[in-house]
């Protein structure tokens, strides 16, 4: 059969509220124009995140029920514990309430002044806690993965001859460790070749350097290493990601991603005296090791999320339900970064609106006309998330102005797909008349999250 259906049927349904045009001019305009500040009952499909809005299957609920709430030793906890060793062989797994609470304490560990902290792209909340220590986070991608119209199997590498650049400046000391982001988030969600793994590791082995991966989406990426890389057609999905965490010394993982999970994350490591450390400072700021910052319930849904993310089914379905809609952007001439990538659908809304400069938000004023179209809730990945202010004050745009359309896990059915397609085609028809925007209150970090804005 050619057509690829989803692979579970719908046992209980969550009401989504229609919207007038006129409605929704009013909540954007209360909402100073930043869709983090739009009540979600008032978006039709809400797009802004993949994260920790997946809906979670029969056992997952089952798993809930079952949670063992003990502060420590929870029967839970070593469910959850023996599915991440399983999945990524490392020898101490450390749970954590989400994935960027793993990064403040491995980088609040291994992080500080004059320090440098390359990967292929940093996402925000990873680059603000390496910042936060006062380290600089540098992105290395590959050539291809600048070039958002050009269709290459694995965008989202790192760029070894500038990563070999920079471990050979830095000098000893000063890179306590390399990342890779799995797939690449903020680099139009494009997966990393195994074959890129193996020589960012064997680089950074080299320099006495430890590899960590930022695995959020590892299952989403084992599939792409499957489907296009040499030698893995008859591997499982979870050979494959086990093959890609063998070269890491450590991991950060948010399980409200490919954990399938509402809530959650962990921190991998197999450095016995750093995983001590991290321990301390895991009871210091999330709790006992045995729980990290859950519920015996969030890990029980965890464990089971860890295994369903890897079934064959399941991800045919997922990857497809997203290349769906990137397929039938592109045909209509939308530009967005190609291929789709495996949580998401990026519009280059630089191309889209080449009217609005980057300093008034062409990213921005596209997520404000989608919401006001069609009630699509979606997030600027552009200018106002990752551009910043010069020494003087003055305006550093982001490299791109993108608008990611991210599909929540087992959420949508197809003809939710085929409305988002609807609604930005509309769009499209009149797209001159969208006007730029200018910020009204510019939060100084992570300023996508509160800032708000007014029509420039
Ligand atoms: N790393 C990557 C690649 C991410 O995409 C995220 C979160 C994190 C780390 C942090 O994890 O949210 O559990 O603390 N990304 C979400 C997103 C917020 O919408 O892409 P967290």
């Amino acid at each position: 059969m050619k057509t690829i259906i989803e692979p579970f049927r719908i046992k209980m349904v969550e009401p989504i509220r229609m919207t007038t045009k006129r409605e929704r001019a009013l909540v954007l305009e209360k909402a100073g124009y930043n869709p983090f500040f739009i009540p979600a009952e008032d978006c039709l499909i809400d797009l802004l995140t993949d994260s920790g809005t997946s809906a979670m299957s029969t056992e997952q609920w089952a798993g809930v029920m079952r949670g063992d709430e003990s502060y420590a030793g929870s029967r839970s906890f070593f469910r959850f514990e023996g599915v991440a060793k399983s999945l990524t062989g490392m020898r101490h797994i450390l749970p954590t309430h989400q994935g960027r609470a793993a990064e403040r304490i491995l980088f609040s560990l291994v992080a500080g002044r004059d320090q440098v902290i390359p990967s292929n792209t940093h996402f925000d909340t990873t680059r603000a806690n390496i910042e936060f220590q006062g380290a600089r986070a540098e992105d290395l991608l590959c050539d291809e993965g600048n070039d958002l119209a050009v269709r290459a199997p694995f965008k989202g590498n790192m760029n070894l001859d500038a990563l070999k650049r920079l471990l050979e400046a830095a000098g000893p000391g000063r890179v306590p460790l390399v990342m890779l982001t799995v797939t690449n988030n903020a680099a139009g969600g494009q997966p990393v070749s195994m074959a890129n793994i193996r020589a960012t590791r064997d680089l950074a082995k080299s320099c006495g350097v430890p590899l960590f991966l930022d695995a959020c989406r590892f299952a989403e990426n084992a599939w792409f290493i499957r489907e296009r890389e040499e030698g893995y057609r008859d591997a499982s999905l979870m050979e494959v990601a086990r093959e890609m965490f063998s070269y890491a010394d450590g991991c950060t993982m948010s399980a409200k991603k490919d954990g399938l999970s509402n809530i959650g994350g962990f921190l991998a490591l197999n450095d016995d005296d750093l995983a001590a450390r991290a321990r301390s400072m895991l009871i210091l700021t999330e709790g006992f090791p045995t729980y990290g910052g859950l519920a015996g319930r969030d890990l029980e849904a965890i464990a089971q999320g860890l295994m369903e993310v890897l079934d064959e089914d399941y991800m045919r379905y997922r990857i497809r339900s997203v290349e769906f809609l990137g397929e039938h952007l592109t045909a209509a001439g939308v530009p967005i970064v190609e291929p789709p990538g495996g949580h998401a659908v990026y519009v280059d809304a630089g191309r889209f609106l080449p009217h609005i400069p980057p300093h008034e938000f062409p990213g921005q004023a596209l997520v404000c006309a989608l919401y006001l179209e069609g009630g699509i809730r979606a997030v600027e990945i552009g200018s106002v998330m990752f551009g910043r202010r010069g020494p003087d004050g003055e305006f550093v745009p982001a490299r791109h102005e993108l608008v990611r359309l991210a599909i929540p896990r087992r959420v949508l059915t197809q003809s939710h797909v085929e409305y988002v397609v609807e609604v930005i085609l509309e769009i499209q028809k009149h797209r001159e008349e969208i006007r730029g925007l200018r910020f009204a209150r510019e939060a100084p970090i992570l300023r996508h999250f509160t800032s708000t804005f007014e029509p420039a």
